[in-house]
């Protein structure tokens, strides 16, 4: 059993579990080199050797517990027929969902299309075998994924106000919540010993919707992925009130974001929890990236916890100094 599952199921183990969110990305100049050659992002996802190449870098590195697939939560889209491409410079850019023909897509032409992400996992997974690591797969949550699929590119750069439409927004949810299941089950099947649900953009819900939109979509995913017998971490990115989250959605672990309290909040969480280390602090010197992580340790000693960034790792980190960083975590 890996550490991430020892602490999940037992509560406790002798040594700390630590992975990174985007711990395979353009910080490593390995992953660079792979990149500058793939310019279709989406193509680089459905790449069966590079994508196990891409996923197995971190842990060619440093001393974590777990590979994380090389994929994107918009992926999803990319599976119904969504148009999807990551522009330089600017993020993802999604084509009109109105010319999303729905007549025309199934559950199988849904998975046949992702088939190649599915056989990267089995690689990975077979690589993984009798080393202790997870193996964890993802998918957005419906709420993300629908801010997307309307939003046509990050919320950050501009938000349209199609998202208050909240019977027209069901509707989609209930489709987005059906290929998430699909894209789930076949993840599990392909060897993911754990999913994370990223809602990254939960923190734009507007709280008259918030149950509709957040916690009943993460809470309905989270059930179908514990039938599974497999444990299921939210990331509800910046969500008002992580407790109440935790109450209406009851994952296997919470993965908190850097602006929450922890010494606040940690005697009222009820389940394991993940993070939350400023991914900013990578930027800055050894003296103070160990000053954090202390506090986190400490804050977490008698709770079990998954240690973490609280968002991903930023492009202009310095390999050297999460290799510090796996090292103080794994020292404690
Ligand atoms: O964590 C990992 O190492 C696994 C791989 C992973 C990627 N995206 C690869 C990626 C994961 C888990 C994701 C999730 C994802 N994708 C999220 C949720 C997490 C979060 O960051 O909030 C979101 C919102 C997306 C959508 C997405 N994908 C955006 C907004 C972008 C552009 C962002 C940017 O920094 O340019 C991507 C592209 C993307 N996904 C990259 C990687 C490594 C960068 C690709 C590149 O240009 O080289």
């Amino acid at each position: 059993m890996s550490l991430l599952e020892q602490v999940i199921i037992k509560g406790s183990t002798k040594e700390k579990p630590i992975w990174l969110m985007r711990q395979a990305g353009r910080y490593l100049p390995e992953f660079r080199e792979i990149r500058e050659k793939n310019q279709n992002f989406i193509q680089l996802c459905l790449n069966e050797k590079l994508v196990p190449e891409i996923t197995l870098q971190p842990l060619k590195r440093f001393n974590i517990d777990a590979a994380i697939i090389f994929s994107d939560i918009l992926m999803l889209p990319y599976g119904i027929g969504q148009k999807v491409e990551f522009i330089k410079n600017f993020g993802p850019r999604l084509g009109e969902l109105k010319e999303v023909n729905f007549n025309k897509v199934n559950e199988s032409s849904f998975s046949e299309r992702l088939l190649p992400v599915y056989n990267s996992m089995k690689l990975i997974s077979k690589e993984l075998e009798n080393k202790n690591k997870s193996l964890i797969g993802f998918v957005g949550a419906p709420w993300t994924i629908l801010v997307y699929m309307l939003n046509m590119q990050s919320p950050k750069k501009q938000l349209n106000n199609s998202l208050s439409d909240i019977e027209s927004n069901k509707t989609i949810i209930k489709t987005i919540i059906k290929y998430l299941k699909v894209h789930i089950k076949n993840q599990i099947k392909n060897g993911a010993n754990i999913i994370q649900l990223f809602d990254s953009w939960a923190g734009l819900a507007n709280k008259k919707f918030i149950g509709e939109m957040v916690y009943e979509p993460n809470a309905e995913l989270v059930e179908f992925i514990k039938s599974f017998d497999i444990p299921a971490i939210c990331f509800p990115r910046e969500t008002p009130d992580y407790l109440e989250f935790v109450k209406e959605v009851n994952p296997s672990v919470i993965s908190l974001d850097y602006n929450v309290n922890i010494k606040k909040i940690v005697k009222n969480i009820k389940v394991p929890t993940q993070g939350n280390l400023d991914p900013n602090l990578l930027l800055s010197g050894k003296e103070t990236l160990k000053k954090e992580t202390l506090i986190i340790l400490d804050t977490f000693k008698d709770h079990p916890h998954i240690f973490n960034l609280g968002h991903g790792v930023l492009p202009q980190t310095n390999p050297n100094m999460v290799d510090y960083l796996v090292k103080m975590v794994k020292n404690y």
